[in-house]
């Protein structure tokens, strides 16, 4: 049998601190409302350095907090000790920590864990800003991640379209200096927009400002409640055309639209332009604005067709906007 302090020190001997994968702290003495009914712990990357993440589970809701490498075999002997019998460890060796009536310890069922996970620091698969089975608040809060960090199913095609996304803007980062604005334009339900300050904000830990424009004003204003309730006190959503957006007292260092329809993401381009924006991403959507003006009787052959004739001009409203932003100087 072990006290508190001969457990940490005997599992500090047997664990490579840097190798745990999945700890589960289960088996309550007492259960009671308000009282966690059993508790976990993972590796998570946490601006570039690995963190665990130990979340407990009390009642239907998970509380999430980041632990250092260093503590973290303290914490989970606290975590147990305060009122669990059991703790499974899978690292470098998988272990069972039990713990008796008297808060007395013993390791058993040590062995070599051949089968165990690397880490996110060591892991060579693809890193992905946002992971799936890394819990983000303001994901779970979006509905996009269940409380365990894994993204819903029917959420994972935004789930990889932000993390293009995010992806794209790591490459820009460094155009974004503290304190400028970033403005967001047809924001809409504003899943990339809270991501956006999820990166740049929580993880990268640079202090810019992020603006949503959008016309529908119930989403503008569930958009502002959220951000409230996340705490991203430098985010706001407007409920403004596109067309009208003012900003010009603001150094803004990029402008996005994603799916900002028609003519708004040409409307964007253009404050972009004379904002000076750095950086400007857009991916457009419907463009009907050229479709209706084109005739050509020599192109009859691509124009004739419904489906052809809305392709060309979206390819033609494309160019055109890349050359404008060319001619620029942007
Ligand atoms: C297809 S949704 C895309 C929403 C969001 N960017 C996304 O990708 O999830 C397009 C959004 O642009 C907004 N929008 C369209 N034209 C706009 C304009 N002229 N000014 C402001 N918002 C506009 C719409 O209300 C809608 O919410």
């Amino acid at each position: 049998m072990l006290n508190t302090k001969e457990v940490i020190n005997e599992l500090k001997n047997i664990i490579d601190i840097n190798t745990i994968s999945a700890v589960t702290i289960s088996n309550p003495i007492k259960k009671s409302e308000g009282m966690a009914v059993k508790a976990k712990v993972k590796p998570v990357t946490v601006k570039g350095e690995l963190m665990y993440q130990l979340s407990s589970f009390v009642g239907d809701k998970v509380y999430h907090r980041n632990i250092t490498p260093s503590e973290i075999i303290e914490k989970i002997i606290a975590v147990e000790e305060n009122n669990f019998k059991q703790c499974d460890i899978k690292a470098n060796i998988r272990c069972a920590v039990l713990m008796n009536k008297k808060k007395q310890f013993t390791i058993t069922g040590i062995k070599e864990n051949k089968e165990n996970t690397p880490n996110p620091q060591h892991n060579n698969a693809k890193n992905y800003i946002l992971s799936d089975g890394e819990y983000v608040d303001c994901m779970y809060r979006l509905v996009l991640m269940d409380k365990e960090g894994h993204i819903h199913s029917h959420k994972q095609k935004k789930f990889r379209q932000l993390n293009k996304f995010l992806e794209m803007l790591s490459d820009v980062e460094n155009e974004i200096p503290e304190g400028s604005t970033i403005v967001d334009m047809g924001c809409g339900k504003s899943y990339l927009t809270f991501a956006m300050y999820h990166y740049l904000n929580e993880v990268k830990g640079k202090n810019v400002e992020i603006e949503g424009y959008d016309l529908k004003k119930d989403v503008v204003d569930y958009c502002n409640s959220l951000a409230g309730d996340f705490g991203f006190d430098r985010l706001k959503f407007y409920c403004r055309d596109i067309a009208d957006i003012d900003n010009k007292d603001k150094k803004i260092s990029m402008i996005i639209t994603l799916h900002a329809c028609d003519t708004a993401t040409d409307y964007a381009i253009y404050h972009g332009i004379r904002w000076g924006c750095r950086v400007m991403m857009n991916v457009p959507c419907c463009q009907h604005e050229l479709f209706h003006q084109i005739k050509n009787e020599d192109m009859s052959v691509l124009l004739d067709y419904g489906i052809l004739k809305e392709r060309f001009s979206a390819l033609l409203t494309d160019a055109i906007r890349a050359e404008i932003i060319e001619i620029m100087g942007v």
